[in-house]
């Protein structure tokens, strides 16, 4: 539905908000009229907006703008010319993800504005306006040629000191941890040159997307981005006195922000906004401002659980090169992986390490030419027998690219390696991108490595190749529109614990991420260490949980690709392993139960009703059934839960009203055992498993840095 609405007949329409607006006031509200947008230009012409939820101010007077090098002030001496208004009332399927059915219901205002002296020079403003947030961009039509933007002014003006949960505004890397603080305690400058990053480089205050909020009256509000294609990641600059973040564009060695050409628009800045946290992580409405998909046929790459060749080198039990004789992705340990898979009901295997290049792979030493040719293995790694084995055995092959941070190089050899992985049937691949990036200057963030990413996922599409991107740009929701971007790290993932120095990811962690970086999209955490203390390998590093807690981050962090990294003697014998046979990876919907940013978070989700592969023979025997279709294996007849709690012993009450109505279901229960403790006593564990229903609500007790996982399926009766 279009309607266009012309600006005199608006004006007058909503009483002014600020002294220092003109006035000329449209409005937008959600469909529930609950979030109301106000535009609006101040006295100077300056476009501006306000935001309100319900009758509480969100953000005041907030300005909007962005300066190019011809001289253009987006952001002065320009008046509302016009305005259109579109109401969305659809739905939508993902391919994979985290609930199938999404539904785009919101309401959408075009503002155009016009330069006062000179009428040629006009651009427009989309205002959306969901149920749980508001979204806009700008957008440039008048076809200027070429223009380089020198910066965004758009402003964020808070109206109080609200807590925060925030990561640094690093430019080359995500992989700080979350901070709590004020607003006006943020001080990202102290988290400069960190060990253990191989690239950092915070220029100022600021912080990076998503940061997630909460009033003093319990309003969670969380400033992102959608749909980050071709521009450059945004930023926020914290002005701490006058309680306001302001859009501070990752940059490029001249200084400037980004090129951009012909008609363009940038991508979404959103502020979801919520009266309970749950919902902020629930919310699609990152997704539903993303394009639909451009890829037809996905039905290449199904969701999967992976084993690998990975955690032995982060502690240093093994090697990624082969020149140091300890060497890892070796043909025969490759089938030990690919038969503990296979055993395991886990579908992927990933081998780092396979191909040569990697005595110098990191750092001063990477070779101009670069390191690696992306399709030579290492001569003790039969790569088509790999190949060919685990196709036998139901286990697919992860390829891995390590690109050292030297993109131009990867982008020459793209095709050879994609065509390689073709030539095998290989429908996924992790990036990689450690260190500074050659050319020397841009950065990680930056406009030309946000082009770079985006040419990985369209070149991969072109091969049906899904790719699961390290050290990459931040997740905005493009997996909408090129669903092979299935997942991504882009924080602080577990390898962090295996090496860092200072201490490793806290208990806390998963519940920050999970009301954080999780906004953005899937997550590559590598869940599910069970040698918590990393004893004999690692003496002064240690997973921070307990392991049922890492169990529980299988459903807790989203993602279509989960690893068990842990070593196979690990899991062969520990009754957790039966958590990892079974857990889904594909969800036909999510409900986050319970939860609060810091503390704690129960995530529960429905499988998704596609075909899975067969379960392994262990599984079948320890769930008493022979053959893949009876009808106790329906999988969209399965939850599983997840919950997860910071270094403070927790008790919940879990209703269990997710479950169907009049059916009863065999909980299968992982937990912390009475005595269990993240550091004291990680590893102490116990099962339960009884019959529920829907009615009955589940009483939890997790141990300090604990967590459960469990899974419920269906009783036919
Ligand atoms: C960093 C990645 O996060 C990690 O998973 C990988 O093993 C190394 N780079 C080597 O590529
Ligand atoms: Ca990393």
């Amino acid at each position: 539905m279009y309607r266009n609405i012309f600006l005199l007949s608006l004006l007058g329409l909503a009483a002014c908000s600020s002294p220092e607006q003109s006035n000329q006031t449209l409005s937008l509200q959600s469909p529930d009229e609950k979030i109301t947008v106000q535009v609006f230009t101040t006295q100077n012409g300056g476009p501006a907006y306000t935001v309100r939820h319900g009758e509480t101010l969100v953000l005041d007077t907030s300005r909007l703008g962005m300066r190019w090098t011809d001289g253009s002030d987006f952001g002065k001496g320009f008046a509302i010319t016009g305005s259109e208004t579109r109401s969305f009332n659809e739905t939508w399927e993902q391919p994979w993800g985290e609930q199938r059915q999404m539904t785009d219901h919101s309401e959408e205002l075009l503002v155009n504005y016009t330069k006062t002296d000179d009428p040629e020079m006009t651009y427009a403003i989309r205002f959306r306006a969901y149920d749980d947030g508001i979204a806009f961009r700008y957008e440039f039509d008048h076809n200027i040629k070429n223009v380089t933007v020198i910066d965004e002014d758009t402003e964020f003006q808070l109206t109080a000191d609200h807590r925060c949960w925030w990561a640094p505004g690093d430019w080359d890397i995500y992989e700080h941890l979350y901070n709590t603080s004020r607003f006006s305690e943020i001080d990202a400058t102290t988290k400069r040159n960190h060990v253990s990053l191989a690239q950092t480089y915070i220029p100022e205050n600021a912080v990076n997307t998503p940061l997630t909020m909460r009033t003093e009256e319990g309003l969670y509000l969380c400033i992102h981005e959608a749909a980050l294609t071709d521009f450059t990641d945004m930023t926020l600059k914290v002005d701490a006195a006058n309680l306001r973040l302001q859009a501070e564009l990752v940059g490029r060695p001249d200084g400037m922000k980004a090129d951009m050409s012909g008609a363009w628009n940038t991508p979404w800045r959103v502020v979801l906004i919520s009266d309970q946290a749950t919902k902020l992580v629930e919310s699609t409405t990152i997704l539903n401002l993303n394009e639909p998909s451009k890829i037809d046929d996905m039905s290449w790459f199904e969701p999967t659980k992976y084993a690998g060749i990975w955690w032995d080198m982060h502690l240093d039990r093994r090697g990624w090169d082969m020149e140091g004789g300890k060497h890892g992705a070796t043909t025969a340990y490759a089938k030990e992986v690919i038969d503990f898979a296979a055993a395991n009901n886990i579908g992927g295997m990933l081998v780092e390490g396979w191909n040569t290049g990697w005595a110098s792979w990191f750092g001063d030493g990477r070779p101009e030419q670069g390191p690696f040719d992306f399709i030579t293995p290492y001569p003790d790694y039969d790569l088509a027998e790999v190949v060919r084995y685990g196709r036998e055995k139901g286990v697919e092959l992860i390829m891995h690219h390590e690109t050292s941070a030297m993109p131009l190089v990867y982008e020459k050899y793209l095709d050879t390696a994609f065509a390689l992985m073709k030539h095998y049937g290989i429908h996924v691949v992790k990036t990689g991108y450690v260190g500074t990036i050659i050319p020397k200057g841009e950065y990680h963030h930056g406009q030309f490595m946000v082009k770079h990413y985006h040419k990985v996922i369209q070149t991969a599409a072109r091969y049906q190749i899904a790719v699961n991107a390290h050290e990459p740009i931040k997740d905005t929701g493009v997996r909408r529109t090129w669903p092979n971007e299935i997942s991504r790290e882009g924080l602080r993932g577990q390898e962090f614990n295996a090496w860092c120095p200072d201490g490793g990811n806290p208990p806390e962690h998963a519940s920050i991420v999970a009301f954080t970086r999780m906004l953005g999209g899937p997550i590559d955490y590598t869940p599910g260490i069970f040698n918590i203390k990393l004893k004999p390998y690692k003496p002064n590093n240690q997973v921070n949980t307990t392991l049922a807690h890492q169990l529980a981050l299988y459903v807790v962090f989203y993602s279509p690709i989960q690893m068990a990294p842990d070593f196979i003697e690990n899991y062969v014998g520990h009754p957790g392993l039966a958590f990892i046979q079974d857990v889904a990876v594909d969800w036909e919907q999510t409900r986050v139960l319970a939860g609060e940013p810091g503390d704690f978070v129960a995530i529960a989700r429905q499988e998704r009703n596609a075909a899975r592969p067969e379960p392994s023979a262990t599984s079948q025997e320890r769930n008493g059934r022979k053959g893949s279709a009876t009808p106790n294996n329906n999988p969209a007849n399965r939850w599983f839960l997840g919950v997860v709690t910071d270094e403070n012993a927790r008790t919940l009450d879990l209703p269990l009203d997710f479950l169907q109505a009049g059916k009863r279901y065999t909980l299968r229960l992982y937990l912390d055992a009475p005595d269990a403790h993240w550091n004291d006593n990680p590893t102490a564990f116990q099962t339960e498993e009884r019959v529920v229903s829907s009615t009955e609500t589940l009483q939890l007790s997790l141990a300090p840095g604990g967590g459960v996982a469990a899974s419920f399926q269906v009783l036919e009766e």
